[in-house]
C-alpha cells in the first residue's frame, strides 16, 4: 500500500464490537481499493483532540459511533443540512482543509427499508416509532422526508417523545408529528402501516420489546433497528404473523455507503454477500 493510501476509522468508546471495519474492508478488497479502515478506541475526554489532530494522524475521516455523535457535531468545522437537523453527526471526512459531519443514519435507514421491503410507503402513509433516542431522532426525520403523512412516537418516557414533537415543529405541509403515552401503544398498532422500534430492547441481553401485534393491519412492516440478534422477538411474532420485516442490519450497512464514498472515491453497493459476511459474524458473536 502506497504512503497516500487513504486511510479512514471508526470512532467510539467502547468500539470492538462494532462491525464498521468488516463492510469497508470488503469494499475495499471488492472494488480492488488500496486504503483501509480500522478501529479508534477514543474515551471521551481525548475526543475532542483526536479529531483535531485527524488528519496529522494519516486519517481523512471516519464514522462515530456512541458517545461521541453531539460532541462530533459541536467539534466539526462544516455540517450537512440533515447532521445539523439531527445535532448528531456519524460520518466524518476532511475537505479543502474543513471537517466535514454528516449524519447518514437518515438515508441508511430509508435505503434499508426500501430495499427489504419495496413500496413499503405505497400501501399507506402512518408510521408509529417506538422510542425518543437518537435513533428515534434520525428515523423521525427520515419518514418526514419521505412525506409520510401521520407519525406517532410512542416513548417509555412521554416528555422525551414531546420533546422530539418540539424539535420537528408543527407541520404546515399536511405532516403532522405526535407523541402519545406507552399505555395507547396497543390503540396506536392498529392504524400503523409501518412499525419501528428504535429502542435497544430485544437486543442481545435486554428484555424482549413485550408487545403483541396482533392489531396491526396485515400490509404493515416491522422494522427493528436492532441486529443483534439478527432476528429479534419482535421480528419473529411479525413473521410468524407473516408481516414484512426489516432487520437492523439493513440500516447498519447502507449508513456505511456515504462514508465509504467520501474517503475512497467510489461508490459501493450493499450486495447479498456482504449481508452474508456480517450476518455469519453477528451469529459467531453470539455464540
Ligand atoms: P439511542 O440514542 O441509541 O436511541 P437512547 O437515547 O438511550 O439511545 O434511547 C433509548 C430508547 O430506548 C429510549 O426511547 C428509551 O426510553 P426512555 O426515553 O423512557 O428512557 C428506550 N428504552 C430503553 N430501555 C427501555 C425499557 N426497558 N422499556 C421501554 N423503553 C426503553
Amino acid at each position: 500500500m502506497s504512503e497516500a493510501s487513504p486511510r479512514a476509522c471508526v470512532m467510539g468508546w467502547p468500539v470492538k464490537h462494532s462491525r464498521s471495519p468488516l463492510i469497508h474492508s470488503y469494499w475495499l478488497q471488492q472494488l480492488g481499493l488500496s486504503g483501509s479502515y480500522g478501529r479508534a478506541e477514543v474515551a471521551p475526554a481525548d475526543f475532542p483532540n483526536f479529531l483535531r489532530y485527524l488528519g496529522e494522524k494519516g486519517y481523512c475521516g471516519g464514522n462515530v459511533t456512541l458517545p461521541h455523535k453531539e460532541m462530533a457535531y459541536q467539534l466539526v468545522t462544516q455540517r450537512t443540512e440533515i447532521a445539523t437537523k439531527l445535532q448528531a453527526v456519524n460520518t466524518l471526512w476532511i475537505e479543502s482543509g474543513e471537517l466535514w459531519g454528516d449524519n447518514t443514519d437518515v438515508t441508511g435507514f430509508l435505503n434499508g427499508l426500501d430495499a427489504e421491503a419495496r413500496n413499503w410507503d405505497k400501501y399507506g402513509d402512518k408510521a408509529l416509532v417506538i422510542g425518543a433516542g437518537g435513533a428515534a431522532r434520525a428515523i423521525v426525520q427520515a419518514l418526514l422526508l419521505r412525506n409520510i403523512k401521520e407519525i406517532l412516537i410512542v416513548n417509555r418516557t412521554l416528555e422525551r417523545a414531546e420533546e422530539l414533537v418540539r424539535l420537528f415543529g408543527s407541520r404546515s405541509s399536511g405532516q403532522s408529528v405526535a407523541a402519545w403515552p406507552w399505555t395507547r401503544l396497543p390503540e396506536a398498532l392498529k392504524s400503523a402501516d409501518l412499525l419501528v422500534n428504535t429502542t435497544s430492547l430485544g437486543m442481545n441481553g435486554q428484555p424482549a420489546l413485550d408487545i403483541d401485534l396482533s392489531a396491526l393491519p396485515d400490509h404493515a412492516v416491522v422494522d427493528d433497528i436492532v441486529y443483534v440478534p439478527l432476528e429479534t422477538p419482535l421480528l419473529a411474532q411479525a413473521r410468524a404473523r407473516d408481516l414484512r420485516t426489516v432487520s437492523g442490519l439493513s440500516m447498519l450497512l447502507h449508513q456505511a455507503v456515504p462514508g465509504f464514498e467520501h474517503w475512497f472515491g467510489q461508490r459501493p453497493e450493499v450486495t447479498p454477500e456482504l449481508r452474508a459476511l456480517i450476518e455469519a459474524d453477528v451469529m459467531s458473536a453470539a455464540k
